[in-house]
């Protein structure tokens, strides 16, 4: 089918769009600047140089497609992402920019649209599981995904089947936030934000890639796109040391971080987030079931890549 993906030069969109190619899809994709159209045509895919902000230029390039996919996002960088006001460019484009694709996708006769969002909406739930009937949270830097869900849940109501993909803690090569803590293991400092009992729920972006493909024939609502064992931070910890084969000598910030309250939440609340609803509404399954799979494989990619 012929399927339009915003954000699909990000990280998750690095994965997701040759996913799509691989799997026979079409695959069309908002490009900002000339150095992302490159990289989109050497994936397989068509760029279209069109502002996720323009409801009529929208249409016009998902004019024929099956399917839009919302991956666009402008998380800060791990220097401001505790600042609140850093949050707002992407807040603007999980609201403003989810209404605006959803617009389109109606204007267009779109009949399908994936909004990606994160399991991190929901509220601490200690050691129980959470599924998508869990509660949520409303705290500042979730305003985005809430609107973004939203966005796609009107589409749902407007009669198109709009799906919402809660995805757990990305990591692989390519995420820039994964990719420094690997690099912090390896000079042998650990990454710890909250309690060593909470849980964090991951997800490789292979396989949030391979969750994209797959919830193109999933049902409207709502999916956790998390791996089979989310893990206890201490272990987190030890999974990322294992992959790299350094013990650490030092890890942090640990409880400290919960003295920043709401700014840090989302890293120190404890998920214990379950995929069952969407491997049995998509047939997908996870490659890496846990962070130990997971890292040890991005571990060994690094490596293999010079520099
Ligand atoms: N959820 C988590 O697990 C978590 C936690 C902490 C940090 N992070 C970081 O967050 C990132 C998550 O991956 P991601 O793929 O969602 O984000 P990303 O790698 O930052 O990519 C964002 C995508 O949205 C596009 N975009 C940004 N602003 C746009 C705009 N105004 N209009 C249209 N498109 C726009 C970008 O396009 P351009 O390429 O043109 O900029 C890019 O394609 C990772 O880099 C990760 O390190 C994630």
């Amino acid at each position: 089918m012929r399927v339009f993906v915003t954000g699909g030069t990000g990280a998750i969109g690095g994965y997701a769009v040759p996913a799509l190619v691989a799997a026979g899809h079409e695959v069309r994709a908002l490009a900002r600047s000339e150095a992302g159209a490159s990289a989109l045509r050497a994936q397989g895919a068509t760029p279209t140089h069109v502002s996720l902000f323009d409801r009529n230029g929208l249409a016009e390039g998902f004019d024929g497609c099956a399917a839009v996919v919302n991956l666009a996002s402008a998380l800060p960088g791990t220097a401001s992402f505790v600042r609140l006001s850093a949050w707002e460019e992407c807040h603007r484009i999980r609201r403003e920019g989810s209404a605006a694709v959803v617009d389109a996708a109606i204007a267009a006769d779109v009949p399908r649209v994936l909004q990606e969002s994160v399991a991190m909406v929901y509220a601490d739930s200690g050691d129980q599981w959470i599924d998508e009937e869990s509660p949520v949270d409303h705290y500042p830097i979730a305003a985005g995904n809430h609107a973004a869900e939203a966005s796609a849940h009107r589409f749902t109501g407007s009669g198109g089947t709009g799906v919402v993909l809660r995805f757990g803690l990305f990591y692989g090569a390519g995420a820039a936030h994964s990719e420094q803590l690997m690099a912090l293991a390896r000079r042998r400092i650990g990454f710890r934000a909250g309690r060593p009992d909470a849980y964090v729920s991951s997800i490789h972006l292979a396989d949030a890639a391979d969750a994209v493909v797959s919830a193109l024939r999933a049902e409207s609502g709502t999916y956790n796109i998390v791996d089979d064992l989310p893990v206890t931070k201490r272990h987190h910890t030890a999974a990322l040391a294992g992959a790299v084969g350094r013990h650490p000598v030092v890890t942090g910030p640990g409880r400290a971080a919960l003295l920043l309250g709401a700014r840090t939440t989302s890293l120190t609340r404890s998920l214990r987030v379950s995929n069952k609803r969407f491997r049995s509404a998509s047939g997908w399954q996870p490659h890496y079931a846990s962070v130990w799979e997971g890292y040890a494989q991005m571990a060994r990619r690094l490596d293999a890549v010079p520099g």
